[in-house]
């Protein structure tokens, strides 16, 4: 109701300024837990029968912010009492670095997109640590996604998510391997299944290593993928995460294609929101397809509304994320995708969230792929 007069307000200013003011607005939250406690009452949905417990992980509900909202790790005690599940922060890359130069992010309302290019801007990962390590305890899974920095090639990839890793272990309920930014270039070609196994070889060494060292299990290690893939490409990336033991599927980033737009728009950089959601969910229904159901699946891309999300979860996601709804529908989003969830579930029967997972995998995966 209240963002109905905020939201003109933010649509009014350059979006990644209006991005700064409301990030500006939840580090004043996220240093002060009387304010917490407060949003945390009005925001959150208690109910059991929306408890997820995936790759060793509870969470409260099944629905989580996105990666690239909070990329420094600013706010993730703030974000946690807006109702969130699970909040990823990042992508978080080993040395700080600017990103792509401004304007680099943009809104399309008539098809309540946005397109970014943002580039991975952010602090590093010492700086997200540091935070983190402040932070603690966050009442909610904190996954931390890493990426490598612009200016270092493919073939020394594996090196900065090591790092990453390193630095981040400790503050991380699971890491994100992101392979899939359209924003970095060449970043995708590491989902070619060799090197994606290579890679993935490196850091689960590196996680087992990090085990021993800090007397802890081993993070759950999650891939992001694009949603640009064809059929072949994600039987290649869903068959390396389960040969290296990856912990689940993140699907999906931003895409390239720019097809079924209302308003056609030629911004460089990936989009997200409505015009990516049927693309999401055959991608979330074949992973879960391909998996036989034992790989879990993180489903994000134009997710809005608790029937988005009860139909990405039907089709095979165990959890959700939200980033662009959040710009368009504001603080109370993940309220009221978990209360229509809960309403979603007495109408159908069924006691539990979790048994939703899947049951309608089979029906996305007849028509149409390309
Ligand atoms: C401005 C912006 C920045 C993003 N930055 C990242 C990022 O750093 N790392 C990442 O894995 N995904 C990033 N994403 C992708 C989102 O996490 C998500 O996968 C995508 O936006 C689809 O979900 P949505 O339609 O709910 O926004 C970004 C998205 C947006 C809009």
């Amino acid at each position: 109701m209240v963002y109905g007069l905020v939201r003109p307000l933010l649509f009014r200013m350059d979006p990644e300024q209006a991005h700064e003011r409301v990030m500006g607005l939840l580090e004043a939250v996220e240093a002060r837990p009387a304010l917490r406690q407060a949003l945390a009452r009005r925001f959150t949905v208690d109910h059991p029968a929306l408890q997820v417990e995936a790759f060793g992980l509870r969470f409260p509900n099944p629905v989580g912010l996105a990666a690239g909202f909070d990329k420094d790790a600013r706010a993730p005690r703030a974000l946690a009492a807006l109702g969130f599940g699970f909040i990823e922060v990042g992508t978080v890359t080993p040395r700080p670095q600017p990103g792509n130069p401004r304007p680099r992010l943009f809104r399309l309302p008539a098809d309540e997109a946005l397109i970014n290019r943002m580039g991975f801007n952010n602090e590093g990962a010492a700086a997200a640590a540091a935070r983190l390590g402040r932070a603690h305890p966050v009442p909610v899974p904190v996954g931390v996604n890493i990426g490598r920095n612009r200016a270092t090639p493919n073939e020394r990839a594996a090196e900065d998510y090591l790092e990453c890793l390193r630095v981040l272990f400790p503050h991380a309920a699971y890491a994100v391997i992101n392979v899939s930014s359209p924003n970095t270039p060449e970043l995708r070609d590491l989902q070619a299944a060799a090197a994606l196994g290579r890679l993935l070889a490196a850091v689960q060494a590196e996680n087992r290593a990090l085990s021993r060292k800090h007397g802890r299990a081993p993070l759950p290690v999650l891939v992001k993928i694009a949603p640009d893939l064809d059929r072949e490409g994600l039987a290649a990336v869903v068959d390396a995460a389960a040969t290296h033991g990856a912990a689940g599927i993140i699907a999906v980033n931003t895409t390239v294609n720019r097809s079924g737009l209302r308003r056609p728009a030629h911004e460089a950089g990936g989009l997200s929101g409505r015009p990516l959601a049927a693309r999401a969910l055959r991608i979330t229904a074949a992973v879960h397809r391909l998996t036989g159901g034992r790989l879990p699946v993180i489903g994000v891309g134009g997710i809005f509304s608790a029937r988005d999300a009860y139909e990405r979860i039907r089709a095979g996601a165990t959890l959700v994320q939200v980033y662009t709804a959040l710009i368009y529908r504001g603080p109370g989003l993940a309220r009221r995708i978990n209360r229509g969830l809960v309403q979603l579930l007495e109408r159908d029967g069924l006691g539990r969230i979790t048994e939703a997972v899947g049951l309608d995998a089979g029906r996305w995966l007849e028509d149409g792929w390309s």
